[in-house]
């Protein structure tokens, strides 16, 4: 007994040293590779710690921020086609959502529990009723533009809380929000939602809408709805001072077309998660890995070859406008790279070359999958050779 305590200690006091002095040599390998090449995924929270603008990062001051709707008036046509994005309309006010102007009365019901979600003039309310027990609760936000899905969040006391119905387009009707407990709930408060972390609650108006945190004061209540311009460019005050003042100054606007490819993919993951984001969370995922498109893009055969600016998620998309849904599109961007002789990446050797077909790429390299927690399905941005048959590589 007294011995295997001893090895215990040995093994204790080993780790105690090794431990910390591993770590230190992976931070310092790491340091010395992002050195050589800082075109390397990173996680979210190192982005964010590094000086400068990104997307979700909430140190600048309100002062900096234009009037939300002042890019518009020189930026007129890409302003009105972002308008109808999904990214646009992804965070609301519930009298502005279309899903709820659609759909003013959705009722669900659930182990004893009735739900009703009533939208009008005094705007929308949650009601749950259990026997003769009902309240209501008012509806402050609407996240996700119903493309695939909406759930909503209302306020109680201090605190956030997140519907446990959502409206989900497959099914046309209110059901459980993905990632709330499966059991019927037991009590009231829980049939109502779930109260959201403080953490949580930041980087869900972070991701959804914009200016939600200025000089790190997060206030949901002035929060500009949905992924507007400066969600993505930053603070535009001075640009618009620089473009007003006259000529010869700079642009003095962050412009994400100049970040070389894996700093630009890990730009869309500041919402969509980026590789890091998601392979230093280590959390078997499983499907649901599907929807964080930089993680599959990037453990893509395409992508591994080496970062090329032809594979990055705006070559691809322009997030100025709606998802275009005609697959043959995309054949252009397949074709920069698997044409006969053309070079990619890091390779000595040109590319492969379909033996199968000379279009419509996409509809068998890149499968959809339904995700059902989602109840939709999603793109895989894996891209590779799918047999019929083939199951979801994980
Ligand atoms: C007074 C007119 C005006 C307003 C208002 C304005 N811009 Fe611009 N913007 C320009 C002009 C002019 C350029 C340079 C020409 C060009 O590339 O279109 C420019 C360029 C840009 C660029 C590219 C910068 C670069 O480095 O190439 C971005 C990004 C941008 N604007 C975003 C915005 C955003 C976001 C807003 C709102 C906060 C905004 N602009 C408001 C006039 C304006
Ligand atoms: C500030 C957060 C944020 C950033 C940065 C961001 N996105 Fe998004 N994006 C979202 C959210 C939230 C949605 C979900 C919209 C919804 O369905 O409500 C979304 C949805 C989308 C969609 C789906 C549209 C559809 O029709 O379903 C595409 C495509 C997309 N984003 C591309 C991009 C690209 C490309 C970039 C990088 C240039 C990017 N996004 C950066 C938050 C962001
Ligand atoms: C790190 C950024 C991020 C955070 C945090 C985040 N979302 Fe999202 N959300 C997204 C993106 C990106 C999408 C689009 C995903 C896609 O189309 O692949 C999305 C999609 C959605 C959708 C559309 C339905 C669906 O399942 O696609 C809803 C509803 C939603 N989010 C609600 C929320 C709520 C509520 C919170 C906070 C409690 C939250 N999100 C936190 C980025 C985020
Ligand atoms: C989801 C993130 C996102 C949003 C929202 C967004 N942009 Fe951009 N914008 C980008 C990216 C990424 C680029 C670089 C695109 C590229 O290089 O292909 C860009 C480029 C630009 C440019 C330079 C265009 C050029 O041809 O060089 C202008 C101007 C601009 N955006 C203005 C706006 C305005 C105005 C809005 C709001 C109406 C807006 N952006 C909303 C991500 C965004
Ligand atoms: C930046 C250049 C680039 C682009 C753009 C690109 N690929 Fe690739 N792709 C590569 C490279 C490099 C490889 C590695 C194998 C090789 O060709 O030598 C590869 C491999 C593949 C493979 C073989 C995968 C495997 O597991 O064996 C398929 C299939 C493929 N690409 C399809 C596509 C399709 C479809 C598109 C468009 C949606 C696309 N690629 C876009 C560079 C690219
Ligand atoms: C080689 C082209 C290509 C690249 C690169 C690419 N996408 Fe896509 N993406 C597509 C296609 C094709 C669709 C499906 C369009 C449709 O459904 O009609 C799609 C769909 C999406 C959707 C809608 C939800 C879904 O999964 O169907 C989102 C969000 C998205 N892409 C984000 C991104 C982001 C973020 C990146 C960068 C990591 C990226 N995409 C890179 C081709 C691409
Ligand atoms: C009808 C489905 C289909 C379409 C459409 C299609 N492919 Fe393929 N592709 C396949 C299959 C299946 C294979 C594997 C063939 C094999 O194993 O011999 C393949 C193989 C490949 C490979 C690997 C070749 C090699 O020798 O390693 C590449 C690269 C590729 N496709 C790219 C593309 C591009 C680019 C397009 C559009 C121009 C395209 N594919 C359209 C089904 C398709």
């Amino acid at each position: 007994m007294l011995g295997r305590t001893r090895l215990f200690l040995y093994i204790a006091v080993l780790l105690l040293c090794v431990v910390p002095s591993l770590q230190t040599q992976i931070r310092k390998s790491r340091e010395q590779a992002l050195g050589q090449y800082r075109d390397l995924s990173l996680e979210t929270r190192e982005r964010i710690e590094d000086p400068g603008w990104w997307p979700t990062k909430g140190d600048a001051a309100e002062s900096e921020y234009a009037d939300p709707g002042a890019c518009a008036e020189c930026h007129r046509d890409l302003a009105a086609a972002q308008h109808e994005t999904p990214m646009y309309k992804a965070g609301r006010r519930p009298d502005d959502a279309e899903v709820l102007e659609r759909h003013p009365n959705l009722t669900f019901d659930e182990g004893g529990f009735t739900y009703l979600l009533k939208s009008g003039s005094n705007g929308t309310t949650l009601t749950v009723g259990r026997g003769s027990n009902v309240e209501s609760e008012k509806v402050t936000w609407a996240f996700g533009e119903g493309e695939v899905g909406q759930t909503y969040l209302f306020k109680k006391d201090q605190t956030y809380l997140e519907s446990r119905v959502s409206y989900y387009t497959t099914l046309n009707a209110l059901s459980i929000t993905a990632g709330q407990r499966v059991d019927v709930p037991s009590t009231m408060e829980q049939a109502f939602g779930k109260p959201l972390q403080w953490q949580e609650t930041q980087s869900c108006f972070a991701c959804h809408t914009t200016m939600s945190t200025t000089s790190n004061t997060f206030h949901a209540d002035s929060a500009v709805p949905g992924v507007t311009c400066q969600a993505c460019h930053g603070p535009g005050a001075n640009h618009i001072k620089a473009m007003t003042g006259g000529s010869g100054e700079k642009a003095n606007i962050f412009n994400p077309g100049v970040l070389p490819p894996a700093t630009s993919v890990d730009f869309c993951g500041a919402c969509h998660r980026t590789w890091a984001d998601i392979t230093l969370d280590m959390v078997d995922t499983g499907i649901i890995d599907v929807r964080f498109q930089p993680y599959r893009l990037e453990n893509s055969r395409c992508w591994r070859a080496g970062a090329d600016a032809r594979i990055t998620c705006v070559a691809c998309h322009d997030p100025h406008r709606p998802l275009v849904r005609d697959l043959s599109t995309y054949d252009k961007n397949c074709l920069s790279c698997h044409t006969r002789g053309v070079h990619a990446g890091g390779l000595k050797a040109p590319v492969a070359i379909c033996k199968v077909s000379t279009a419509h790429c996409v509809s068998c390299h890149m499968p959809k999958y339904v995700v059902p927690q989602a109840r939709a399905s999603f793109t895989d941005h894996d891209i590779r050779i799918v047999h019929p048959g083939d199951r979801f590589p994980e």
